[in-house]
């Protein structure tokens, strides 16, 4: 398969996780006979830098005639340390999401059984996990009415969505819960909110045409707390932007680091691949930033394209990384091994996976519906 990829390495720890990921798609276009050419472009606040904006046009003109968009990450402690700057690296990918379409943001997330003693939370409650959040990317408080006042007292932000907005990523959420454990959860605030009022309605209604799907509701404030008390309940969690930002940091903290979070964002005519997390500038240029985010966002690029068995091979190889200690500091505050060390070593191992099968313990990484 050719495919036309553009990477956007972006700030921080971007470029560093990135050129991990990129090694491992060039060894599975080596050993798997594909054809990926990667055409790099400025986001954030390096392109801020160079052009005063953080999406430049051609930034964007490349992701629209491009197959996939791998992002790195976006952010520098000089804006965030900067309330009352006006042009803002984020605004780069909020606004790449909004342009492209990108309304469905996948985030799985899984215990690799090898880390659960990394893992905050007791083995007993983790031992099992594998749920995927469906998070609405392009509405909600992030995109709506913002407003401050002229003498910079009063500031509001609007959350808002439409009948459309919710039922597009619902349809999704049901789709894949049917190939799942067959069941959705909403979480949201239909106790105080209007939108989630709005939400609750549209769900339930799309609900009755799943009929082989569970769907149960759930207060975001009980989520919170149920995320971490029984985090095994939940297969697809469905909800809204802002819920799901906040939902899938808690949850990275059940399988012991950020740093191997993965996801995809899909719509129409686009998708965009990203690791949960986010420039981490303290890790910046130190070679200890966990690379496997990125590594298994690629994972999700290669299922997008239906290339199973690629995407497996990156999986595994993985899991043999995990299983043989080769972490980064985030997974072993003694470890010896870097970003690139590990990206090298995951690379290599997709060349020549020859031992699927020691991995029987980890078969929840395998599945179908392994990491989409
Ligand atoms: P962050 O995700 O960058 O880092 C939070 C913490 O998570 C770090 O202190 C570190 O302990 C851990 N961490 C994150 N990535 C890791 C990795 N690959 N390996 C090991 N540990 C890792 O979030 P933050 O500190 O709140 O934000 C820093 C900047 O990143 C801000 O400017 C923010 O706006 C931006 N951000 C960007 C994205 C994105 O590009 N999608 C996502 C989140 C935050
Ligand atoms: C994420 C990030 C972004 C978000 C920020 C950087 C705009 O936190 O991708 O999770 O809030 O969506
Ligand atoms: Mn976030």
């Amino acid at each position: 398969m050719k495919l036309k990829i553009a990477l956007l390495k972006g700030d921080g720890i971007g470029p560093e996780v990135t050129a991990q990921a990129v090694k491992c798609l060039q060894a599975v276009e080596e050993s798997f006979g594909h054809e990926f050419t990667f055409t790099e472009a400025l986001v954030g606040a390096v392109a801020i830098d160079k052009t005063g904006d953080p999406l430049p046009e051609e930034t964007l003109a490349l992701c629209r005639e491009s197959d996939a968009v791998l992002f790195g990450s976006i952010g520098d402690p000089k804006y965030d340390n900067d309330p009352d700057a006006k042009i803002r690296p984020e605004q780069g990918l909020l606004r790449l999401r909004q342009e492209l379409g990108l309304f469905c943001n996948i985030r799985p997330i899984k215990v690799f059984p090898t880390l659960m003693e990394k893992s905050p939370i007791k083995k007993k409650i983790i031992a099992g996990t594998d749920f995927v959040i469906y998070r609405e990317l392009t509405g909600g408080i992030y995109f709506g009415e913002k407003h401050l006042s002229p003498d910079g007292t009063m500031a509001s932000d609007t959350c808002a969505y439409t009948e459309a907005e919710v039922s597009r990523i619902a349809h999704m959420a049901f789709k894949t819960a049917k190939t799942r454990r067959k069941k959705v959860t909403l979480v949201d605030k239909a106790n105080v909110l209007e939108s989630s009022r709005l939400w609750r309605r549209v769900v339930k209604k799309i609900g009755e045409s799943y009929p082989e799907v569970t769907l149960d509701f759930m207060f975001i404030d009980n989520a919170a707390m149920q995320l971490l008390l029984k985090p095994t309940q939940f297969d697809v969690i469905l909800t809204e932007n802002m819920f799901g930002d906040i939902l899938s940091d808690e949850g990275s903290a059940i399988g012991g680091s950020i740093g191997l979070l993965p996801s995809a964002s899909v719509g129409e005519n686009h998708a965009l691949f990203e690791p949960v997390h986010g420039s981490f500038p303290q890790a910046k240029g130190k070679d200890i930033a966990n690379p496997v985010a990125s590594i298994l966002s690629v994972a999700m690029l290669l299922d997008h394209f239906k290339l199973d068995e690629e995407s497996r091979a990156i999986v595994i190889a993985v899991l043999k990384s995990i299983k043989k200690g080769i972490v980064s500091p985030d997974l072993n505050t003694s470890s010896k091994y870097g970003t690139n060390h590990i990206g090298d070593f995951i690379s290599e191992n997709i060349r020549d996976s020859d031992d699927y099968l020691i991995l029987n313990k980890e078969n929840i990484w395998l599945g179908k519906s392994t990491i989409i």
